[in-house]
């Protein structure tokens, strides 16, 4: 099978297209033949070393993807071969990822793919989509679970609404019943994050202009936060959030300094929660898992232009190209396409 792999850490240029053997399934794990592979940052962070060393001499990346169970191993229902699946954290702890024409994963991370959705949609969600669900799921009054009416009444603001992981906290808190504000850099990804889903938007580079426009919409201040950018948006975050409100932290973009006005925040009871998906626990993954694919059997989770987020398509053997659109941020999400 071709394959993309790496054996030492370093820019895109250790990303090498190979010939390898078909790996088998091992007891409880499924093999898939990968249609569409996805990238996220944490992808070129794994291969750069910077997020954590690497466990094995060679390792295929990519955690998200989506195709079609081909042999399962010892244990796992021979039915699920030909099933249609979407993917999530196939290189986590392995050196299995989906940038392969086959990988071999746990059972349970190889999800049925509603017939509803296509290989692109299934390859977009992993990280971004399992994430965000943690995202809004966090806060003390709950919801644990997302589901038409779980969030009505809650307004949910997804900082930076017009990158990946923004996208899915837009189309799942809609799809939830949220009212969801988005904040932006500009008019090109204010039409990203609306055409997403999103009721408002809201250019955060614009000070305390910002906090007066989302009070405007939210009198009562914000439910949720999910923030992409805890460093540079926390004084925000504090201006707007209601009592008892939750800001759900995935990231800190830009690497600004984090400065807690412990005070305020006491006065607010807030709840700052941080999220990684890795060690984010078998339950809630699993719980998100289950949300994630009602969501897509309701059509909640479209991917493309249309729907505010543009796809950026790579053959497997470009992979390295991938990774850097990846790094230098590109609009949207980068897909590699595995199945010719
Ligand atoms: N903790 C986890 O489990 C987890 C999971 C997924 C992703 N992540 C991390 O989350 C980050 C985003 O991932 P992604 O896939 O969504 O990337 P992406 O598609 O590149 O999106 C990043 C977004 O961040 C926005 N942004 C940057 N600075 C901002 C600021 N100060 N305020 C508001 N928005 C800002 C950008 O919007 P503008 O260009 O408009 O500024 C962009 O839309 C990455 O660092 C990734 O490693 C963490």
């Amino acid at each position: 099978m071709k394959a993309i792999i790496y054996r030492d850490h370093g820019g895109p240029d250790v990303l090498q297209f190979v010939e390898r053997d078909r790996p088998t399934p091992e007891p409880g794990e499924v093999r898939v033949r990968v249609a569409v592979s996805g990238v996220n940052p944490t992808d070129w962070q794994a291969r750069t070393g910077v997020a954590h060393r690497k466990l094995f001499p060679e390792i295929t990346p990519h955690l998200d993807g989506a195709g079609v169970v081909d042999a399962v191993g010892e244990g796992v229902d021979p039915g699920r071969v030909g099933q249609r699946v979407w993917l999530f954290m196939a290189a986590a702890g392995r050196p299995t990822g989906t940038a392969a024409e086959f990988t071999v994963v746990p059972a349970d991370q190889a999800v049925p793919l509603p017939d509803e959705a296509g290989f692109d949609v299934g390859a977009s969600l992993g990280v971004p989509a399992l994430t965000a669900h943690r995202a809004l799921t966090v806060a003390e009054d709950g919801p644990r679970r997302l589901r038409p009416g779980a969030l009505d009444g809650r307004v949910v603001l997804a900082a930076g609404g017009a990158g990946a992981v923004g996208h899915a906290v837009i189309q799942l808190a809609r799809w939830a019943g949220a009212t969801v504000i988005a904040t932006v850099s500009g008019p090109e990804k204010a039409a990203l994050a609306t055409a997403a889903g999103a009721h408002h938007t809201v250019n955060y580079r614009e000070g305390d202009q910002a906090a007066a426009a989302i009070r405007a919409i939210a009198p009562d201040g914000v439910d949720v936060v999910a923030e992409v950018a805890l460093g540079a948006n926390l004084a925000l975050d504090l201006a707007v959030l209601r009592t008892r409100g939750t800001i759900a932290t995935y990231a800190n973009e830009g690497g600004h300094p984090v400065e807690l006005n412990v005070g305020q925040h006491m006065v607010l009871n807030t709840r700052l929660q941080f999220l990684v998906l890795y060690t984010a626990g078998p339950q809630a993954r699993a719980t998100a898992v289950e949300d994630v694919t009602a969501a897509i059997r309701d059509g909640a989770l479209p991917v493309g232009e249309a729907h505010g987020l543009p796809l950026l398509r790579f053959p497997l053997r470009r992979t390295a190209d991938a990774h850097r659109a990846v790094e230098a941020g590109a609009i949207g999400k980068v897909l590699v396409d595995v199945m010719p």
